[in-house]
C-alpha cells in the first residue's frame, strides 16, 4: 500500500477516561484509505531530542467533503507523548502513513476482538470496518478499574444483531455487557468493581469454554499490553482457533530500513526474522515466537 508524507493538523484534541486521549487530524483528502492495524509514524516536533518518530495506532479514518480524518487514542508514557498532549486544535503534526500491514477479516460466524487498554485502538477501527460489512464485532476489554465515560465515548451507539438477551446468557461469568455501536462489549476489570472480575485474558478463557460460543466459527484479533496478546495468542493456538495480534515492538526508522525491530516467526517449519514495522505489526499468532 501507498504510504505518504504528510503535513496533517490537529483537529481535536481531548481526554476520554482510563488515562487515554483521542487526537483527530485532519489530512488531505488523497491520504490513502488505510487498513485496520496499520499505523500513523508521527514526528512529535522538530527538536533534536525527537529525531525519531512515534508510531500510533490508527483508531478511525473518515472521509469528508475535501478532507480525510483520522484518529488515534492514546496514552503518556514518557516525553514524545506529553509533547503530543499539548497539540492545540490547528497546529500542525508532521506524519507518514499508513505504513505496515494490518488485520484481515476472517470468515467466522463470532469475531472476537481482545484489547487491553490503549490496544483498544486499532480494535476500535477494525470494529467499525466489521460492522460495514454487516458483521456484529464481540469486544472483550480489559481494564484496570471501570470508567464510565471511557466506555460511553469509545462504544457508543446503539443497533445491535445480537440481543441483550444473549449477552445475559453470560451473566453465570459474571460479565457487564454493553450492546452499542452494532457492537457487543464485555468488559473485565482487574481492580474487580466492574464486569468480569479479573484480566480480559481470563474473560476469555471463560467465554471460549462457555456454552454461548458453542457450534460457533470463532476468529480472534488483539492487542494490548505484550504479556496479556501472548496469553491471548497461546489460548488461541491451543484451542486451534485462528488469531491474529498487533504487536508493539520499539521502532527506529518504522518502514523497514533498519531492521531494528526484528522479531522471530516461524515460517514453512523454518524460523526467520521479520520486522515488525513492514511486516507486521498484525501477525498470525501460530506464526510469533513469543
Ligand atoms: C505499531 C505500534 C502501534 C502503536 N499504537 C499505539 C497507540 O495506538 N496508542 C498508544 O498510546 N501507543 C501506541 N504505541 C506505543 C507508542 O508508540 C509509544 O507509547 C510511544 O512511542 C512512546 O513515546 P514517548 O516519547 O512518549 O515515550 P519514550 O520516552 O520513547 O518511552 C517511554 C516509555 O514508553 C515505552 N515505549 C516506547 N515505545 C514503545 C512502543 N513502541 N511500544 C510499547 N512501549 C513503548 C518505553 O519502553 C518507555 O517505558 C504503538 C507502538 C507501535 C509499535
Ligand atoms: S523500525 Fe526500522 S526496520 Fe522496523
Amino acid at each position: 500500500m501507498r504510504a505518504v508524507l504528510e503535513c496533517s493538523i490537529v483537529r481535536s484534541q481531548k481526554e476520554i477516561g482510563g488515562g487515554l486521549f483521542h487526537l483527530e487530524i485532519t489530512l488531505p483528502s488523497s491520504f490513502p484509505v488505510p487498513d485496520p492495524g496499520q499505523f500513523l509514524h508521527v514526528r512529535i516536533t522538530e527538536g533534536r531530542e525527537f529525531l525519531l518518530r512515534r508510531p500510533f495506532s490508527i483508531s478511525d479514518f473518515r472521509q469528508r467533503k475535501g478532507e480525510a480524518v483520522a484518529s488515534i487514542i492514546y496514552s503518556v508514557r514518557g516525553l514524545g507523548t506529553s509533547v503530543l498532549l499539548r497539540k492545540k486544535k490547528g497546529e500542525s503534526l508532521d506524519i507518514i502513513g499508513p505504513l505496515g500491514n494490518g488485520f484481515k477479516i476472517e470468515k467466522a460466524t463470532v469475531h472476537l476482538l481482545v484489547a487491553g487498554g490503549r490496544g483498544i485502538a486499532p480494535l476500535l477501527f477494525l470494529g467499525r470496518r466489521m460492522r460495514e460489512k454487516g458483521i456484529v464485532p464481540v469486544y472483550l476489554y480489559g481494564t484496570k478499574t471501570w470508567d464510565s465515560s471511557l466506555f460511553e465515548t469509545i462504544f457508543e451507539g446503539k443497533a445491535s444483531k445480537l440481543t441483550v438477551g444473549e449477552a445475559k446468557q453470560l451473566g453465570r461469568i459474571n460479565v457487564r455487557a454493553k450492546v452499542g455501536m452494532g457492537s457487543l462489549v464485555l468488559v473485565s476489570t482487574e481492580d474487580r468493581r466492574e464486569g468480569f472480575k479479573g484480566k480480559v485474558t481470563e474473560l476469555f478463557l471463560s467465554l471460549l469454554k462457555s456454552k454461548v460460543l458453542d457450534s460457533q466459527t470463532i476468529a480472534i484479533y488483539s492487542c494490548g499490553p505484550t504479556e496479556m496478546v501472548r496469553k491471548i495468542a497461546r489460548i488461541s493456538v491451543d484451542s486451534n482457533l485462528p488469531c491474529q495480534v498487533s504487536l508493539e515492538e520499539r521502532f527506529l526508522c518504522g518502514i523497514g530500513l533498519c531492521m531494528g525491530c526484528s522479531i522471530p516467526v516461524k515460517e514453512g517449519g523454518l524460523k526467520v526474522n521479520r520486522r515488525v514495522c513492514s511486516d507486521g505489526p498484525v501477525f498470525r499468532a501460530h506464526s510469533v515466537c513469543f
